[in-house]
Protein backbone atom coordinates (compact mmCIF):
# COMPACT_ATOMS: atom_id res chain seq x y z
CA UNK A 1 0.00 0.00 0.00
CA UNK A 2 1.40 3.25 -0.98
CA UNK A 3 1.05 6.54 1.26
CA UNK A 4 2.06 9.56 -0.26
CA UNK A 5 2.60 12.19 2.71
CA UNK A 6 1.07 16.05 1.38
CA UNK A 7 0.24 17.18 4.41
CA UNK A 8 3.36 19.96 4.39
CA UNK A 9 3.07 20.33 0.65
CA UNK A 10 2.26 18.53 -2.31
CA UNK A 11 4.86 16.28 -4.31
CA UNK A 12 5.02 17.26 -8.11
CA UNK A 13 6.72 14.37 -8.85
CA UNK A 14 4.01 12.08 -6.97
CA UNK A 15 1.27 14.05 -8.16
CA UNK A 16 2.34 13.22 -12.08
CA UNK A 17 1.83 9.56 -10.73
CA UNK A 18 -0.98 10.24 -9.29
CA UNK A 19 -2.92 12.42 -11.95
CA UNK A 20 -1.56 9.22 -14.90
CA UNK A 21 -2.94 6.65 -12.61
CA UNK A 22 -6.42 8.39 -12.28
CA UNK A 23 -7.04 8.96 -15.85
CA UNK A 24 -5.61 5.04 -16.14
CA UNK A 25 -8.51 4.31 -14.13
CA UNK A 26 -7.11 3.49 -10.70
CA UNK A 27 -8.21 4.21 -7.14
CA UNK A 28 -6.72 6.76 -5.54
CA UNK A 29 -7.71 7.99 -1.58
CA UNK A 30 -7.32 11.49 -1.54
CA UNK A 31 -8.64 14.65 0.98
CA UNK A 32 -11.15 16.99 0.16
CA UNK A 33 -12.25 19.91 2.62
CA UNK A 34 -15.20 17.69 3.76
CA UNK A 35 -14.20 13.99 4.34
CA UNK A 36 -12.09 11.95 1.95
CA UNK A 37 -12.83 10.58 -1.04
CA UNK A 38 -12.11 7.27 -2.53
CA UNK A 39 -11.87 8.27 -6.62
CA UNK A 40 -11.19 7.56 -9.82
CA UNK A 41 -11.87 9.27 -13.38
CA UNK A 42 -15.54 10.01 -14.19
CA UNK A 43 -15.33 9.30 -17.63
CA UNK A 44 -14.47 5.70 -17.52
CA UNK A 45 -17.37 3.70 -16.45
CA UNK A 46 -15.72 0.25 -16.06
CA UNK A 47 -12.95 1.61 -13.71
CA UNK A 48 -16.15 3.66 -11.77
CA UNK A 49 -17.33 0.49 -10.98
CA UNK A 50 -14.28 -0.41 -9.17
CA UNK A 51 -15.19 2.32 -6.74
CA UNK A 52 -18.62 0.51 -5.82
CA UNK A 53 -16.89 -3.01 -5.56
CA UNK A 54 -14.07 -1.60 -2.94
CA UNK A 55 -17.03 0.27 -0.97
CA UNK A 56 -18.98 -2.52 -1.24
CA UNK A 57 -21.79 0.39 -2.28
CA UNK A 58 -24.93 -0.31 -3.39
CA UNK A 59 -24.87 -0.57 -7.01
CA UNK A 60 -27.99 1.71 -7.05
CA UNK A 61 -26.06 4.71 -4.97
CA UNK A 62 -24.70 7.11 -7.67
CA UNK A 63 -21.25 8.99 -7.16
CA UNK A 64 -20.05 12.44 -6.85
CA UNK A 65 -18.42 13.86 -9.76
CA UNK A 66 -15.51 16.26 -8.88
CA UNK A 67 -14.34 19.03 -10.83
CA UNK A 68 -12.18 21.92 -10.60
CA UNK A 69 -13.16 24.48 -12.49
CA UNK A 70 -16.67 26.02 -14.04
CA UNK A 71 -15.34 24.90 -17.69
CA UNK A 72 -14.96 21.37 -16.89
CA UNK A 73 -18.29 21.83 -14.98
CA UNK A 74 -20.22 22.76 -17.93
CA UNK A 75 -18.58 19.68 -19.89
CA UNK A 76 -20.50 17.39 -17.54
CA UNK A 77 -23.57 18.44 -17.15
CA UNK A 78 -26.82 20.11 -19.64
CA UNK A 79 -28.91 22.94 -19.35
CA UNK A 80 -28.10 24.84 -16.38
CA UNK A 81 -30.73 27.14 -15.32
CA UNK A 82 -30.56 30.32 -13.99
CA UNK A 83 -31.14 29.33 -10.15
CA UNK A 84 -28.86 26.53 -10.55
CA UNK A 85 -26.09 29.12 -12.44
CA UNK A 86 -26.68 31.30 -8.77
CA UNK A 87 -25.92 28.51 -6.78
CA UNK A 88 -23.10 27.89 -8.47
CA UNK A 89 -21.62 30.71 -8.20
CA UNK A 90 -22.16 31.28 -4.53
CA UNK A 91 -20.90 28.20 -3.19
CA UNK A 92 -18.78 26.31 -5.32
CA UNK A 93 -15.58 25.54 -5.02
CA UNK A 94 -17.08 24.92 -1.74
CA UNK A 95 -18.61 22.10 0.58
CA UNK A 96 -21.78 21.66 -2.06
CA UNK A 97 -23.10 19.57 -4.34
CA UNK A 98 -25.56 20.25 -7.08
CA UNK A 99 -27.64 17.61 -8.90
CA UNK A 100 -27.73 18.42 -12.84
CA UNK A 101 -28.73 17.08 -16.04
CA UNK A 102 -26.12 14.89 -16.83
CA UNK A 103 -24.53 15.46 -20.08
CA UNK A 104 -23.92 12.88 -22.58
CA UNK A 105 -20.10 11.90 -21.72
CA UNK A 106 -21.03 10.83 -17.71
CA UNK A 107 -21.09 7.50 -18.06
CA UNK A 108 -25.20 5.68 -16.32
CA UNK A 109 -22.59 3.81 -13.65
CA UNK A 110 -21.42 7.02 -12.38
CA UNK A 111 -25.20 8.10 -11.58
CA UNK A 112 -26.30 5.01 -10.89
CA UNK A 113 -28.95 4.89 -14.17
CA UNK A 114 -29.68 8.24 -13.59
CA UNK A 115 -30.22 11.50 -15.92
CA UNK A 116 -29.03 13.47 -13.14
CA UNK A 117 -25.55 13.81 -11.87
CA UNK A 118 -24.08 15.00 -8.76
CA UNK A 119 -21.26 17.89 -9.03
CA UNK A 120 -18.99 19.07 -6.53
CA UNK A 121 -15.97 21.47 -7.19
CA UNK A 122 -13.88 21.10 -3.55
CA UNK A 123 -12.09 23.42 -2.08
CA UNK A 124 -8.93 21.93 -1.27
CA UNK A 125 -5.63 22.78 -2.63
CA UNK A 126 -4.46 18.83 -2.74
CA UNK A 127 -7.74 17.94 -4.68
CA UNK A 128 -7.93 20.97 -6.76
CA UNK A 129 -4.14 19.71 -7.76
CA UNK A 130 -4.95 16.41 -8.96
CA UNK A 131 -8.32 17.06 -10.79
CA UNK A 132 -6.51 19.57 -12.97
CA UNK A 133 -3.04 17.76 -13.50
CA UNK A 134 -5.55 14.67 -14.47
CA UNK A 135 -7.34 16.46 -16.52
CA UNK A 136 -10.53 14.65 -16.14
CA UNK A 137 -13.56 14.82 -13.97
CA UNK A 138 -12.81 12.44 -10.98
CA UNK A 139 -16.06 10.08 -9.63
CA UNK A 140 -15.73 9.75 -5.72
CA UNK A 141 -17.58 8.59 -2.83
CA UNK A 142 -16.70 9.36 0.25
CA UNK A 143 -13.46 6.67 1.88
CA UNK A 144 -15.61 4.31 3.69
CA UNK A 145 -16.30 1.12 3.59
CA UNK A 146 -20.30 1.52 2.40
CA UNK A 147 -22.47 2.01 5.72
CA UNK A 148 -19.34 2.87 8.10
CA UNK A 149 -18.54 6.60 9.06
CA UNK A 150 -16.61 8.79 6.25
CA UNK A 151 -12.85 8.70 6.58
CA UNK A 152 -11.52 12.17 7.60
CA UNK A 153 -7.83 10.97 7.92
CA UNK A 154 -5.80 8.69 6.65
CA UNK A 155 -5.22 6.30 9.58
CA UNK A 156 -9.04 5.47 9.86
CA UNK A 157 -9.10 4.58 6.22
CA UNK A 158 -5.96 2.69 5.71
CA UNK A 159 -7.02 -0.68 7.27
CA UNK A 160 -10.54 -0.57 5.49
CA UNK A 161 -9.57 0.47 2.05
CA UNK A 162 -5.86 0.79 1.90
CA UNK A 163 -5.23 -2.37 -0.11
CA UNK A 164 -7.74 -1.65 -2.69
CA UNK A 165 -6.41 1.49 -3.95
CA UNK A 166 -3.46 2.36 -5.89
CA UNK A 167 -2.32 4.73 -3.64
CA UNK A 168 -3.81 7.16 -0.55
CA UNK A 169 -2.75 10.29 -0.33
CA UNK A 170 -2.42 12.33 3.18
CA UNK A 171 -3.66 15.59 3.16
CA UNK A 172 -3.91 15.65 7.29
CA UNK A 173 -7.04 15.65 9.33
CA UNK A 174 -10.19 17.36 6.61
CA UNK A 175 -11.31 20.73 8.03
CA UNK A 176 -15.25 20.47 8.00
CA UNK A 177 -15.30 16.18 8.86
CA UNK A 178 -19.32 15.93 7.42
CA UNK A 179 -20.00 14.92 3.75
CA UNK A 180 -21.18 18.14 1.38
CA UNK A 181 -24.28 19.66 1.37
CA UNK A 182 -26.18 17.79 -1.53
CA UNK A 183 -28.96 19.98 -3.53
CA UNK A 184 -31.44 19.61 -6.29
CA UNK A 185 -33.30 22.62 -7.28
CA UNK A 186 -37.23 20.93 -8.08
CA UNK A 187 -39.58 23.26 -9.57
CA UNK A 188 -37.51 26.14 -9.20
CA UNK A 189 -36.15 25.58 -5.77
CA UNK A 190 -33.74 25.01 -4.56
CA UNK A 191 -33.89 21.82 -2.25
CA UNK A 192 -31.67 20.34 0.51
CA UNK A 193 -31.34 16.27 -0.20
CA UNK A 194 -28.45 16.15 2.41
CA UNK A 195 -27.44 19.11 4.83
CA UNK A 196 -23.76 19.99 5.34
CA UNK A 197 -21.63 22.83 5.87
CA UNK A 198 -23.84 25.48 3.75
CA UNK A 199 -26.79 26.13 5.70
CA UNK A 200 -30.60 26.67 4.42
CA UNK A 201 -29.83 30.02 6.06
CA UNK A 202 -27.02 30.24 4.04
CA UNK A 203 -29.05 29.20 0.51
CA UNK A 204 -31.64 31.24 1.57
CA UNK A 205 -29.53 34.75 1.06
CA UNK A 206 -28.82 34.46 -2.39
CA UNK A 207 -31.50 32.26 -3.44
CA UNK A 208 -34.90 32.76 -1.39
CA UNK A 209 -36.86 30.05 -0.81
CA UNK A 210 -35.42 26.97 0.12
CA UNK A 211 -36.94 23.52 0.58
CA UNK A 212 -35.11 20.44 3.72
CA UNK A 213 -36.09 17.12 2.52
CA UNK A 214 -38.67 15.53 4.63
CA UNK A 215 -36.15 12.77 4.92
CA UNK A 216 -32.94 14.29 6.60
CA UNK A 217 -34.32 13.50 9.98
CA UNK A 218 -36.69 10.87 8.88
CA UNK A 219 -36.13 7.28 8.16
CA UNK A 220 -36.75 6.20 4.86
CA UNK A 221 -39.21 3.26 4.22
CA UNK A 222 -38.42 0.69 1.77
CA UNK A 223 -40.97 1.41 -0.77
CA UNK A 224 -40.69 4.65 -0.30
CA UNK A 225 -39.55 6.64 -3.45
CA UNK A 226 -36.82 9.06 -2.75
CA UNK A 227 -35.11 12.28 -4.56
CA UNK A 228 -31.29 10.91 -3.50
CA UNK A 229 -31.15 7.25 -3.63
CA UNK A 230 -27.96 7.28 -0.69
CA UNK A 231 -31.24 8.65 1.61
CA UNK A 232 -32.08 4.71 1.51
CA UNK A 233 -29.03 2.93 2.44
CA UNK A 234 -27.67 2.20 5.88
CA UNK A 235 -24.82 4.71 6.81
CA UNK A 236 -22.42 6.43 9.16
CA UNK A 237 -23.02 3.47 11.22
CA UNK A 238 -20.31 1.87 13.81
CA UNK A 239 -20.53 -1.95 14.53
CA UNK A 240 -21.52 -1.39 18.38
CA UNK A 241 -25.09 -0.65 18.84
CA UNK A 242 -25.96 3.42 19.39
CA UNK A 243 -28.33 5.45 20.59
CA UNK A 244 -28.73 9.27 20.53
CA UNK A 245 -30.26 10.68 23.18
CA UNK A 246 -32.62 13.87 22.23
CA UNK A 247 -33.43 15.33 25.64
CA UNK A 248 -33.29 18.95 27.10
CA UNK A 249 -34.80 17.86 30.52
CA UNK A 250 -32.15 17.07 32.77
CA UNK A 251 -34.39 15.20 34.96
CA UNK A 252 -35.30 13.05 32.20
CA UNK A 253 -32.31 12.48 30.70
CA UNK A 254 -30.76 10.86 34.11
CA UNK A 255 -33.41 9.02 34.49
CA UNK A 256 -33.20 7.25 31.14
CA UNK A 257 -28.92 6.89 31.75
CA UNK A 258 -30.38 5.13 34.77
CA UNK A 259 -32.59 2.77 32.76
CA UNK A 260 -28.93 1.94 30.41
CA UNK A 261 -26.33 2.29 33.38
CA UNK A 262 -25.72 -1.75 34.17
CA UNK A 263 -24.62 -2.27 30.69
CA UNK A 264 -21.03 -1.64 29.83
CA UNK A 265 -21.74 1.71 27.99
CA UNK A 266 -19.94 4.70 26.88
CA UNK A 267 -21.16 8.14 26.25
CA UNK A 268 -20.43 10.82 23.73
CA UNK A 269 -21.33 14.31 24.04
CA UNK A 270 -20.23 18.14 25.13
CA UNK A 271 -17.09 18.68 26.59
CA UNK A 272 -18.31 20.68 29.69
CA UNK A 273 -21.94 20.65 29.37
CA UNK A 274 -24.94 18.99 28.92
CA UNK A 275 -24.79 15.07 29.51
CA UNK A 276 -21.45 14.86 31.15
CA UNK A 277 -22.71 18.17 33.54
CA UNK A 278 -26.16 16.24 34.44
CA UNK A 279 -24.06 12.81 34.86
CA UNK A 280 -21.54 14.82 37.58
CA UNK A 281 -24.41 17.35 39.04
CA UNK A 282 -26.47 14.31 39.94
CA UNK A 283 -23.33 12.33 41.38
CA UNK A 284 -24.37 9.02 40.16
CA UNK A 285 -20.95 8.36 39.82
CA UNK A 286 -21.53 6.70 36.25
CA UNK A 287 -17.93 8.26 35.15
CA UNK A 288 -16.32 5.61 36.98
CA UNK A 289 -18.64 2.92 35.75
CA UNK A 290 -18.60 4.19 32.56
CA UNK A 291 -16.07 6.01 30.18
CA UNK A 292 -17.54 9.43 28.47
CA UNK A 293 -15.60 11.29 25.36
CA UNK A 294 -16.03 14.54 24.26
CA UNK A 295 -17.15 15.25 20.67
CA UNK A 296 -16.20 18.77 21.09
CA UNK A 297 -18.10 22.25 22.22
CA UNK A 298 -19.29 23.77 19.13
CA UNK A 299 -21.08 22.41 15.96
CA UNK A 300 -17.92 22.53 14.12
CA UNK A 301 -15.81 21.04 16.14
CA UNK A 302 -18.50 18.09 16.79
CA UNK A 303 -18.82 17.91 12.80
CA UNK A 304 -14.82 17.48 12.46
CA UNK A 305 -14.50 14.95 15.59
CA UNK A 306 -17.55 12.35 15.19
CA UNK A 307 -16.98 9.70 12.60
CA UNK A 308 -13.46 9.34 14.10
CA UNK A 309 -14.95 9.70 17.59
CA UNK A 310 -17.05 6.81 16.58
CA UNK A 311 -14.43 4.68 14.30
CA UNK A 312 -12.32 5.30 18.01
CA UNK A 313 -14.98 4.28 19.93
CA UNK A 314 -16.34 0.96 18.30
CA UNK A 315 -12.54 -0.69 18.66
CA UNK A 316 -13.37 -0.43 22.52
CA UNK A 317 -15.81 -3.26 22.60
CA UNK A 318 -18.45 -1.42 24.86
CA UNK A 319 -22.36 -3.30 24.32
CA UNK A 320 -23.93 0.62 23.53
CA UNK A 321 -22.91 4.32 22.57
CA UNK A 322 -25.09 6.73 24.03
CA UNK A 323 -24.86 9.94 22.03
CA UNK A 324 -25.80 13.25 23.27
CA UNK A 325 -28.19 15.14 20.16
CA UNK A 326 -27.58 18.53 18.88
CA UNK A 327 -30.28 21.28 18.38
CA UNK A 328 -30.75 21.09 14.49
CA UNK A 329 -30.26 24.34 13.56
CA UNK A 330 -27.47 25.27 11.17
CA UNK A 331 -24.45 23.02 10.92
CA UNK A 332 -27.10 21.23 14.27
CA UNK A 333 -29.09 19.66 11.59
CA UNK A 334 -26.44 18.33 9.36
CA UNK A 335 -24.90 16.98 12.81
CA UNK A 336 -28.10 15.12 13.51
CA UNK A 337 -28.74 13.83 9.96
CA UNK A 338 -25.74 11.69 10.73
CA UNK A 339 -26.71 11.23 14.08
CA UNK A 340 -29.65 9.46 13.06
CA UNK A 341 -28.27 7.36 10.84
CA UNK A 342 -25.76 6.14 13.29
CA UNK A 343 -27.64 5.28 15.58
CA UNK A 344 -30.31 3.78 12.88
CA UNK A 345 -32.65 5.54 14.03
CA UNK A 346 -32.57 4.63 17.81
CA UNK A 347 -33.49 7.30 19.93
CA UNK A 348 -34.92 8.33 22.75
CA UNK A 349 -36.50 11.65 23.00
CA UNK A 350 -37.90 14.14 25.10
CA UNK A 351 -41.55 12.80 26.68
CA UNK A 352 -44.57 15.12 26.65
CA UNK A 353 -44.89 14.71 29.96
CA UNK A 354 -42.09 15.85 31.68
CA UNK A 355 -42.21 14.53 35.37
CA UNK A 356 -40.43 17.42 37.75
O1 LIG B 1 -18.37 15.88 0.79
C1 LIG B 1 -18.74 15.02 0.00
O2 LIG B 1 -19.80 15.13 -0.66
C2 LIG B 1 -17.87 13.75 -0.14
C3 LIG B 1 -16.53 14.17 -0.76
C4 LIG B 1 -15.64 12.99 -1.05
O3 LIG B 1 -16.76 14.93 -1.91
N1 LIG B 1 -18.53 12.77 -0.97
C5 LIG B 1 -19.59 12.06 -0.55
O4 LIG B 1 -20.05 11.12 -1.47
O5 LIG B 1 -20.11 12.20 0.52
P1 LIG B 1 -21.09 9.98 -1.11
O6 LIG B 1 -21.09 9.10 -2.29
O7 LIG B 1 -20.73 9.36 0.16
O8 LIG B 1 -22.47 10.69 -1.05
C6 LIG B 1 -23.08 11.15 -2.24
C7 LIG B 1 -24.56 11.41 -2.00
C8 LIG B 1 -25.32 10.12 -1.83
O9 LIG B 1 -26.25 10.29 -0.80
C9 LIG B 1 -25.99 9.96 -3.19
O10 LIG B 1 -27.18 9.22 -3.11
C10 LIG B 1 -26.24 11.40 -3.60
O11 LIG B 1 -25.10 12.10 -3.13
N2 LIG B 1 -26.34 11.52 -5.07
C11 LIG B 1 -25.37 11.31 -5.98
N3 LIG B 1 -25.84 11.48 -7.23
C12 LIG B 1 -27.14 11.83 -7.11
C13 LIG B 1 -28.18 12.13 -8.05
N4 LIG B 1 -27.99 12.12 -9.36
N5 LIG B 1 -29.40 12.45 -7.57
C14 LIG B 1 -29.62 12.49 -6.22
N6 LIG B 1 -28.68 12.20 -5.29
C15 LIG B 1 -27.46 11.86 -5.74
MG1 LIG C 1 -20.70 8.27 1.90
Amino acid sequence: MKVFNWKESINEKELNIVASKIKDGELIVFPTETVYGIGTNALEGEACNKIFKAKGRPSDNPLIVHVCSLKMLKKCVNNISQIEEKLINAFMPGPFTLILEKAEKIPLSVTAGLKTVAIRMPNNEIAKKIIEKAGVPIAAPSANESGKPSGTNIEDIKDELGEKVFALIDGGRTEIGLESTVVKVVNGIPKILRPGKITAEDIEKVIGKVNIDEHVLEKVEIEEKVESPGMKHRHYAPKTKCILLDIDDENQKIKEINKLVNQNICFIGFTETGLKLSLLENKLNYLTKTDFYSYGDTLEEISQNIFSLLRKVDKMNYELIVIEGVKPEGLGLAIMNRLLRTCEFNVIRQSENIEK
